[in-house]
């Protein structure tokens, strides 16, 4: 953060948090009646994931959480966002509640609400128990009916002391990456399986929401999607169209009907497969949502494609731009057009930013500390614009930096490292990155600029 970063901008109580999810963490699997999710499976499977890594261990954080949460204190930050795995809790998805599963999140809510921290708790992302695939996962409607059962169990032993839910994350990720591209579990490239999913994910969203307002009147509930800004590769009207094409893929197709606007027609005549709607899903939907999440990560620069996937648009690589370590375009002026964007169009009132982060490849230098300046100047560049979003009106609340620990990377696996905390497989040693430090140096100024101003 440049000594000049607008922390005026944030408001007193803004949020400063870091993210994580249950399968990239956690390892643990087979513990105290765990069964396996899709991510198991896939990553099981030769070939799928870089180095065939899995998440049989991860980060241990099952059993070294109490040591991560003296991180998150270690950084100064006052909230973590962690998501619940669905197979430790209803292990069959839509069978018998496993106490266990269940202690688990237990002692680790009671663990960061006595370091004060306040825990965002997701209820699904991504490892479906693959009990539930068998059966036609996503592609089926019972599956979201079996995530909205789920949440009310989570939420009937958690929703005295946690407040702030969300109910998915990134379904686009679940849609598109697994069931039309292939590179996430399930695994699938089936345009037809990927709009089934797409429909039945938003609509478990519905229900999920309303089964946890019942559960908990109380409860702040919220949706956490991923976009890019897309910009045309040239002036050219097919390039255009293009552009209005991936835009209707993997921004709309997710905001518009969670926001009341229903499913976008020219993609719907795109895709040409028929939604299993029903009467009143559409509502359930759009159900009324306290917050929205956005996980941004790089912006999209598109070409017309007309033989290729759907939505007939290639992303073009710029040369000369900033890059990181995933080779994603660095620009911090995307996460400000899409605040705004959320502010402006969807009339959003209340957002997070709840992931944002940067992969480099980090090593533990001989005095044993990890000096990464790529992601201080990603962090910083993202700060910086979270600023000037809230300048111009965004209800921006919080921000959470993906990810408290270097973890499992879905099919890159463990060489690409998000942690503002290096973590070393071997040793399980975790070591706080500059990154790490420069973000507690920015909460610090924060709050003692919040104190005195
Ligand atoms: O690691 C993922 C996370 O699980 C979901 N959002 C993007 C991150 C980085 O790819």
């Amino acid at each position: 953060m440049s000594d000049s970063t607008d922390l005026a901008a944030f408001p007193r109580d803004f949020v400063w948090g870091t993210a994580t999810s249950a399968y990239q963490v956690e390892g643990a699997v087979a513990e105290d009646g765990r069964s396996p999710s899709i991510w198991d499976t896939f990553s099981h499977t030769p070939g799928k994931i870089d180095n065939d890594d899995h998440g049989d261990i991860a980060c241990d954080h099952y059993h070294r959480w109490p040591e991560d949460i003296a991180l998150m204190r270690e950084l100064g930050t006052n909230a973590y966002r962690l998501s619940i795995a669905w197979p430790r809790v209803v292990p069959d998805g839509d069978g018998p509640v496993n106490t266990k599963g269940l202690d688990f999140y237990d002692r680790l809510v009671d663990g960061l609400l006595a370091a004060g921290i306040t825990p965002n708790v997701t209820v699904y992302h991504w490892d479906l128990p693959q009990a539930l695939q068998d059966r036609g996962g996503w592609t089926e409607r019972a599956t979201a009916e079996h995530l909205a059962r789920y949440a009310s169990v989570v939420a009937e032993r958690l929703g005295d002391r946690v407040t702030q839910w969300s109910t998915l994350n990134e379904p686009l990720c679940s849609a598109w990456i697994g069931h039309l591209e292939g590179r996430m579990a399930p695994g699938l490239t089936d345009l037809t399986a990927a709009v089934r999913a797409s429909y039945h994910l938003l609509l478990g969203h519905g229900l999920a929401t309303q089964a946890l307002r019942a559960a908990f009147p109380g409860a702040r509930i919220g949706l956490v999607t991923n976009h890019s800004p897309v910009v045309a590769a040239s002036t050219r009207p097919e390039d255009v169209a293009a552009a209005t094409r991936m835009d209707g893929h993997i921004n709309r197709w997710w905001l518009d009907p969670v926001h009341g606007r229903g499913f976008p027609a020219d993609m719907r005549e795109l895709y040409g497969v028929d939604l299993p709607e029903r009467a009143g899903d559409a509502e359930t939907i759009a159900a009324p949502l306290d917050w929205h999440g956005l996980n941004y990560y790089f912006p999209a620069t598109v070409a017309d494609d007309p033989d290729g996937p759907v939505p007939y648009a290639r992303e073009v690589r710029l040369p000369d731009v900033p890059r990181t370590g995933m080779d994603w375009q660095i620009d911090a002026d995307g996460l400000e057009s899409l605040l705004m964007r959320l502010t402006d169009d969807y009339g959003i009132r209340r957002l997070y930013v709840t992931e944002n982060g940067s992969a480099f490849a980090d090593t533990v230098g001989p005095d044993g500390t990890v000096d990464d300046p790529g992601r201080v100047r990603y962090l910083e560049q993202h700060v910086a614009a979270c600023a000037r979003a809230l300048r111009k009106g965004a209800p921006l609340a919080g921000y959470y930096a993906w990810s408290l620990l270097d973890n499992f990377e879905w099919a890159y696996g463990y060489d690409k490292r998000f942690g503002l905390v290096h973590v070393d497989y071997a040793t399980q040693k975790r070591t706080v990155k500059a990154s790490g430090r420069r973000y507690a140096e920015l909460i610090r100024a924060h709050r003692e600029g919040a104190a005195t101003g």
